[in-house]
């Protein structure tokens, strides 16, 4: 759905985009993004872009790439460190954090292969169904860290990694959505 707000994103978007004085693109694309989905805060959007090689020189297309690249590495990384917690710690885990990090692991994996959908699927310019495949791991990382809150552990093993995978597919959504407009 795009809201009011974010057609006058966009056009501010359009504007610095053609402005001789425009701001860098990561930083007026991390102004949408973080204006799109609250949980996107605006510094870790251009800490991550900025620090993604190839970013600096590249165009809206090739940033939007670049934040599912990053959504991707992410995701494999999370998905070995959730391996290994299971094999190293498994005598340490209670049966309960077992049964979470399980359910994290599957989640886990049918993601990474909505990121590599997400990832054909935006290469070849079919922004809704890589926008569906991106919101489906925002779900997935979301359903992973409410898995810990069903028993009041305080914290969840994994929230740091969820919330880099959410906000990171989140910046990638918003790209997706940018392109569609500009699709049409
Ligand atoms: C995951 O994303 C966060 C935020 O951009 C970054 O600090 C971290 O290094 C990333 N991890 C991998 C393995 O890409
Ligand atoms: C994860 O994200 C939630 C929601 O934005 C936030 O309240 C929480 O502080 C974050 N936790 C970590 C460890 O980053």
């Amino acid at each position: 759905m795009i809201s009011p707000s974010s057609f006058l994103s966009l056009f501010i978007f359009s504007s610095l985009f053609i402005s001789i004085h425009a701001k860098t693109l990561i930083h007026s694309t991390c102004e949408i993004c973080s204006e799109q989905d609250p949980f996107v805060t605006f510094r870790f959007c251009t800490t991550s872009l900025q620090a993604a090689s190839g970013s600096r020189h590249a165009d809206i297309k090739e940033l939007g790439k670049i934040s599912i690249k990053l959504t991707y590495d992410n995701m494999t990384d999370t998905r070995s460190y959730i391996k290994k917690l299971l094999k190293n710690d498994i005598e340490k885990l209670s049966s309960y954090l077992k049964l979470r990090l399980d359910d994290c692991l599957d989640l886990y994996k049918d993601s990474i292969s909505d990121i590599k959908d997400a990832m054909r699927y935006y290469s070849s310019k079919r922004y809704y169904e890589a926008s569906l495949h991106l919101s489906s791991i925002m779900d997935a990382t979301t359903t992973c860290d409410d898995g810990f809150k069903e028993k009041r552990l305080g914290i969840s093993l994994l929230t740091k990694r969820n919330n880099a995978t959410f906000e990171l597919a989140a910046i990638g959504l918003s790209i997706v959505r940018i392109l569609q407009i500009d699709n049409n």
